[in-house]
């Protein structure tokens, strides 16, 4: 979910915006109607439009989520932007959103996996999001049974966040039991998430937030919380195993010389200088996230057995969503902010 930080010239986003047609919700009275937040162009927060649009139908191979939360990342406002245009298209009218959990409505002809009722949670990807509404359709690929033991709120800031703190310690740089992981950016919703997965491992964790977010990393379970605004990482960080970098630029540059040889740097921001690894003997990777229900249902596995709390900051309703976006815009949001779409169902 890394945004390129190119920017679609603004003739193309104004050409777009001209040609883009109006919305079929008013030329198709028969299907059933879902009010979600829509994106006719890419540009600033007034592109937020709140609306009735048609609920979408599950494919086959899809589910229908009735939605009760959904996460706002900041990939959401790199996307309102255009800045990941290249990859997404121009296909208006866009539903933001990537992850959600609520409740399955429907599910198509060749869904094995879930029946209508079941309790999920999904991650979607960056090509078909979705979440920021009433109704959003998954592949089962990119679904999993919702954890019992958190709200639906709490749920749905997970899929993203999650399986990206899951992808990168586990699978990319292969954590383990004893080892050390430096985390940049650890009061996050990446970060919140990435600390406890890395102590459910059994790892050492240091963590890097600022002074306000001393005592979250410390409860999220840093053994050893860097204050960035006060001390520098790598007076405290030597040696490390794993460093996550959720901060890029100078933070990035600094972190090469705190990663022992045979170690590893993945980045989910920036772009790892591979001169600078190959010259100090470590590995470096940019990576991006993507949906695997495996990984969400590793997740669950371990919320449901209390190894992992989701944060949430906030909870907002989609008419707010402009709001929503300028306080993740901030990169200084503790745990996760969540559209509440519908009540907490009782139970
Ligand atoms: N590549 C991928 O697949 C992928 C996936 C998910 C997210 N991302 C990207 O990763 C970044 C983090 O995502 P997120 O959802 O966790 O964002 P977030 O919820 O906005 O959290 C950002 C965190 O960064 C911390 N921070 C800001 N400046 C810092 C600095 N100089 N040193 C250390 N920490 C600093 C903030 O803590 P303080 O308030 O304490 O400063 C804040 O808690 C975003 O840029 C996002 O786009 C990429």
């Amino acid at each position: 979910m890394g945004t390129s930080r190119k920017l679609l010239p603004v003739t193309i986003v104004v050409l777009t915006f001209l040609i883009t047609p109006s919305y079929q919700a008013t030329t198709q009275p028969d299907k059933p109607l879902m009010k979600a937040v829509v994106i006719h162009a890419y540009g600033g927060p007034e592109v937020l439009k709140l609306e009735n649009v048609p609920r979408p139908e599950p494919k086959e191979d899809e589910i229908l989520i009735r939605v009760v939360a959904a996460s706002i990342n900041p990939v959401d406002v790199a996307i309102r932007k255009g800045y990941l245009a290249e990859l997404i298209g121009n296909k208006f009218p866009l539903i933001l959103g990537m992850d959600a959990a609520g409740v399955v409505e429907k599910t198509g002809t060749k869904i094995s996996k879930f029946k209508v009722g079941d309790l999920v949670y999904a991650f979607f990807t960056l090509t078909d999001e979705g979440g920021y509404a009433q109704y959003v359709v998954a592949k089962e690929s990119e679904a999993a049974t919702k954890p019992k033991e958190v709200t639906y709120a709490q749920a749905a800031a997970v899929p993203a966040a999650g399986s990206t703190a899951w992808q990168v310690l586990i699978e990319t740089a292969k954590l383990s039991a004893g080892q050390t992981v430096l985390i940049h950016g650890g009061s996050g919703g990446v970060g919140h998430l990435a600390i406890q997965i890395a102590k459910a491992l059994g790892a050492k964790v240091i963590a890097t937030a600022s002074t306000a977010n001393q005592d979250f990393i410390k409860r999220m379970g840093a053994d050893v919380a860097v204050d960035y605004t006060k001390t520098k990482f790598e007076e405290v960080a030597k040696d490390v195993d794993v460093v996550l970098d959720m901060v890029g630029g100078d933070t990035l540059k600094r972190s090469y010389g705190v990663v022992k040889k045979g170690g590893i740097i993945v980045s989910i921001v920036d772009e790892v200088d591979q001169k600078e690894v190959d010259a100090r003997g470590i590995r470096g990777v940019e990576f991006r996230a993507s949906p695997k229900a495996s990984v969400l249902e590793d997740l669950t596995r371990l919320i449901d057995a209390k190894k992992i709390t989701p944060i949430v900051l906030q909870t907002f309703p989609l008419s707010a969503v402009a709001r929503a976006q300028e306080q993740i815009s901030t990169r200084h949001t503790r745990g996760k902010i969540v559209f509440q779409v519908a009540d907490e169902p009782k139970g």
